[in-house]
């Protein structure tokens, strides 16, 4: 599965002093609350030329990290969905609204809306995420100030939705209006950058299932956030993952909210479709 690519990364990585090693994923299945079965492995979608499956990367935790996403009152990250549930009904802004008083429906109203983003809006003349169409929302609806990507409400408030669409399959447009973000997010993707000259596809696609350092590499897939942390004990939006991974490899990072990061969140959701939505994944 690996093949000449590992020696390839291999020896950029002696030089890098990131060392992969050879292991196997835990082979399990993720049901949580005892009655929801997520989608951990699926047939990878046609545009993936290189691999054969796609899977979650609960699949590449420890038996102790996936054991903790197996039930909500385990899992960390669902405090801050309570959170997110008071702020729900919290009057913000000058128009004197909470999400709640327009969205009567609740938060069930967005069921199955986590598995389509990020997509083309004609409105916005863009690929928006789900923070984009918070945003939105707060600034010309409720005439409050925006959030940034990784503060906490925001996450919050994106797991929130999130899981109104946990177990569904992501199935991200990439064609029609969406097809050149998605182009530019695949090129993102397979350019090497950074001084260790390394691209995502280098780890997430050639040495997925390998250890670096003390990390099970996983495919890199998207279908799990936001994603708690146990490292910073917080939750983590996509794009200040993707600006992770992009400094480990000392490239300088796009911004959060840049139409980079929206392109390669459309590409890399792409690469996950037919997995679960997890709602809250737990990651080391
Ligand atoms: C003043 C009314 C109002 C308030 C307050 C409001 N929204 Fe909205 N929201 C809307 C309208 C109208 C839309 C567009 C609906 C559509 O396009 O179908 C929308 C769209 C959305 C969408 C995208 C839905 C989709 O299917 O595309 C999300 C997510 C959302 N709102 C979340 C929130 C959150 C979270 C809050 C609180 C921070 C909030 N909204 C506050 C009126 C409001
Ligand atoms: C030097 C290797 C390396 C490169 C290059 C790299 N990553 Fe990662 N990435 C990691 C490691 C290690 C982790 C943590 C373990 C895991 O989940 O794979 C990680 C985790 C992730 C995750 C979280 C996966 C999950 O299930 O929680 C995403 C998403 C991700 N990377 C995306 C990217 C993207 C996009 C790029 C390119 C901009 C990239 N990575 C480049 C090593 C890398």
């Amino acid at each position: 599965m690996i093949g000449s690519n590992l020696l390839r990364v291999a020896s950029i990585a002696s030089i890098a002093t990131f060392a992969f090693g050879t292991t196997a994923a835990n082979a399990q299945s993720l049901v949580i609350n005892d009655e929801e079965t997520m989608i951990i492995q699926a047939p990878a979608a046609a545009h993936l030329e290189n691999m054969d499956e796609v899977f979650s990367g609960w699949n590449f935790r420890t038996v102790e990290t996936q054991a903790l996403q197996m039930d909500d009152f385990d899992n960390p990250g669902m405090i801050f969905v309570d959170q997110a549930i008071d702020q729900w009904d919290t009057v913000d802004g000058a128009a004197g609204e909470s999400c709640g008083s327009c969205h009567e429906g609740g938060t069930a109203e967005f069921a199955g809306l986590r598995t389509v983003l990020p997509r083309w809006d004609e409105d916005a003349g863009g690929i928006q995420s789900m923070a984009d169409y918070i945003n939105e929302c707060r600034t010309e609806r409720m005439q409050a100030e925006a959030w940034t990507w990784s503060s906490s409400k925001m996450t919050a408030m994106t797991a929130l939705i999130g899981l109104e669409s946990r177990g569904m399959p992501v199935d991200v447009v990439i064609d029609g209006p969406a097809a050149d973000a998605w182009e530019l997010g695949k090129e993102i993707y397979y350019t090497r950058v950074g001084q260790l000259d390394m691209s995502c596809a280098n780890c997430h696609e050639d040495n997925y299932d390998t250890m670096i350092r003390a990390d099970h590499l996983s495919q890199g897939q998207i279908n799990g956030f936001p994603s708690y942390r146990l490292k910073n004990a917080k939750l983590n939006s996509t794009h200040a993952r993707f600006k992770g991974c992009m400094k480990n490899i000392r490239a300088k990072p796009f911004g959060e909210g840049s139409d980079e990061f929206r392109a390669l969140e459309l590409y890399v959701a792409s690469r996950g479709n037919g997995l679960s939505v997890e709602g809250t994944s737990v990651r080391n």
